[in-house]
Order: C-alpha cells, then structure tokens, then sequence
C-alpha cells in the first residue's frame, strides 16, 4: 500500500475542480483495504471513496482519506436460459464495460452507453437514462467494509435503490428513541464497492420508450432495432445535448428532477402551459428540472467561471482550464442562485444530484 500526501484531484474529478486530498491511497485490490483497517492512524481516520470523480463537487481539499478505486476485472460470471450475469472490477470504466458487454453479444446496458465515471460509482447513485437505470439490471456487488476489512455481498434489496440514490450515498444515522425512529443504515464512508455484477436479461428486449429514442426510430425507418442500433442513438443523442467532460468540466445533471402532487402540477400547469411533466405509476407527477431552470433564465448565464450549459440547463459546468477554473464555491453559489429563482417562481425546492464534499 502507497500513501501518497497532498495529492492534486483535478485530474480525479470531471468538473476539474482544483483541490487536493491530503491523504491519497489506490486500491487496487481487497487486500489494499485491509492494509488500511490494520493502520492504527488510518484505521481511526474519516474515509471517502473516490470513483470517476464524475458526481461530485469539491468545495476545498479533502480532509478525509481518499481511497481511489482502481479494481480491474471484468468476466462472464454465468449464462443461464434467462440472462447473462457480468461481473466487472469496481474501477472498471463503466462505458468501456457497457462497450465490452456488446462487444461480447451480451446486449441490455445499450441505454446506459456513455454515462461517465467508474463501474464500483454506478451503484452509488443508481445511474441511468433512457428509460433504464443500474437497478433494472443489477444482480448484486461485493463490497468491504472499512472498519473491519470483511468482505460482503449485497442484493437490490439491501442496496436501497431509488431515483438517483442509495444507501452508499447516505451517512447511517443513529435511532432515536425518542420518536422511535430505528437506526438508518447508511454506507457513505464505511463500505468501498469491489466488484459488481450485472443481469443481462435474455430474451434481449429494446427499451425505447423515452421520447428521444422513438424519435430516432421514427427516423430511421428501422422497424427491429439491434441493441448497437440504440447504442449507437444514445451516444449520438448524449453527445449531442451534454458537454464531454474531457473538454468542458461538468458533473452530469446537476439537480434531480421533482416530482410534486396532481394538484401542485395543475397549479403550475395554470400558470405556465408549457411545463414538461411525466405521469409516474404512483401517482405523482415528474417535472423537467431542466425545463423549469431554463424558464427562469439560467441557460448560458455563469456565476464566475462556473455556468449553466447553453444546450441543457439541467447541467453546470466549469467554463475555465487550468488552475483557473471554477471553484466549488462557485458551482454551489450558481447552484443556490438557481435553487432559489426557482423556488420563488414556481415554489419547488430543486435537490442538487451530485455528492457536495
Ligand atoms: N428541457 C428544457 N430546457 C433545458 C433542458 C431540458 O426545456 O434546458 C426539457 C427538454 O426539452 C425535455 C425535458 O426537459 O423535454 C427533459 O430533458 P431531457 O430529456 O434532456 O432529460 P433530463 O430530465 O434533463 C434525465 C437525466 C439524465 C439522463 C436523461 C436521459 C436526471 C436528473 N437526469 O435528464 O441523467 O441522461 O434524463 O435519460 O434524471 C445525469 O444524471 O447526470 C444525467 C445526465
């Protein structure tokens, strides 16, 4: 195990953020961590578990030990009559892995091509788009814990997955007796995700009910597309409306979308015809946060050097390079500005996505 001292991140983070982990270490394999359980002085310290660095603001140097994962591997656990089970290394590069997975005839993550960051993250936020998410296709991961060194395996279930979320993006809380609220199992620093594997279902079926993708197919004239087909469609509809992070910094989708009641949709519905909303089977309605930030005028506007994308206004990004980029700072003031002409126009609290540190 290498201990590396005051480590510069903005390589590590997609946003390019300038700031610096005071205690770096790669793990490369399980055996890493347990080098790190059996340091007394990094055993005790405060942990974060750094991925792609693809959903996070940095907001000063990180005080925390960063474990950055670096787990490689990636095989064909097993195939059975109902689906392909993949297995790839928490580090693994997930678009390289959805790339592979192809590659191989193993089609089903075709909607998730070009997401950034690394295959141990996916799991973290449960990542998705175009009408698939990681839980649609998860199996199980193995994890370690970072007080112990166990090694352990979870399911969906045990997971917690929800919109955007997980129980690896929660800090566990302690019960209150008082209101007889049980102990919240959070993960966030105390479990670093290995290896994950995925459920390929067979037989293959094209998922193209978002509104993009049937474009696209309308286009095309095309009347059973293969799974390359809709790769092919995602990566050309992602490049086309999000930055690349290798030549403009971002994190994605800055703020989940709200869902509010039938009856604050109507309301809002009153005042502005135009508002892009989705029906969701519980009841609830699912408004465009990219619609809403745009109808106050954020597209283009900057705080700084940190702005609001001209061709999606759900998306922040740095608009400087170098050492004079964006500061975090400057992300979450733009971010708040934003959070606030929304909420004093249409009354909706916007949930930034990213994992502020
Ligand atoms: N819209 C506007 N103005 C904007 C941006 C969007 O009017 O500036 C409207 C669009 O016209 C569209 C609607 O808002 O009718 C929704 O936009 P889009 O289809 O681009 O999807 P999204 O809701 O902005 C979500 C995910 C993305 C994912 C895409 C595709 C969230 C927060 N974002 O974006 O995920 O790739 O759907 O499935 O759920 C990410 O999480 O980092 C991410 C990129």
């Amino acid at each position: 195990m290498l201990v590396e001292k005051n480590v510069p991140l903005q390589p590590y983070n997609t946003f390019r953020i300038v700031a610096r982990a005071q205690t770096l270490i790669r793990v490369k394999d399980e055996a890493d961590v347990q080098a790190v359980v059996a340091d007394a002085t990094l055993a005790a310290a405060p942990k974060f578990v750094l991925g792609g660095g693809s959903n996070i603001v940095l907001t000063g140097d990180v005080k925390p030990v960063v474990l950055k994962v670096e787990i490689l591997g990636r095989r064909l656990v097993e195939e059975t009559a109902k689906a392909w089970i993949v297995e790839a290394g928490g580090g693994e590069n997930w678009h390289d892995v959805v790339a592979w997975t192809l590659a191989q005839g193993w089609p089903g993550l075709e909607n998730m091509a070009l997401i950034p960051g690394t295959v141990g993250a996916a799991p973290v936020q449960n990542i998705g788009a175009y009408g698939v998410e990681l839980q649609d296709r998860f199996e199980s991961l193995d994890a370690i814990d970072l007080q112990t060194g166990r090694t352990f395996t979870l399911d969906a279930a045990q997971c917690g997955f929800a919109y955007r979320d997980s129980v690896f993006k929660h800090a566990p809380t302690p019960a209150d007796p008082a209101s007889g609220r049980p102990a919240g199992l959070g993960l966030a620093g105390r479990a670093l995700i290995t290896r994950v594997r995925l459920r390929l279902p067979k037989p293959w079926k094209p998922e193209l009910g978002y509104l993009d993708l049937q474009r696209r197919l309308a286009e095309s004239g095309v009347r059973e597309p293969t799974a390359r087909q809709i790769y092919d469609w995602v990566c050309e509809i992602r490049r086309a409306k999000l930055p690349d992070p290798a030549v403009i910094g971002n994190a994605g989708s800055f703020f989940k979308n709200p869902t509010v009641t039938p009856e604050q949709c109507a309301d809002i519905i009153a005042r502005d015809p135009g508002i892009v909303h989705y029906q969701l089977a519980d009841g609830t309605v699912k408004l465009a946060a990219g619609w809403l930030i745009d109808a106050c005028g954020w597209k283009g506007k900057s705080i700084g050097q940190a702005g609001v994308y001209e061709k999606q206004a759900l998306v922040l990004v740095n608009r400087g390079g170098g050492d004079n980029g964006a500061t975090g700072g400057e992300v979450m003031t733009l971010a708040k500005a934003i959070q606030t002409s929304v909420y004093e126009r249409f009354g909706i609290r916007l949930e930034p996505e990213p994992v502020v540190v």
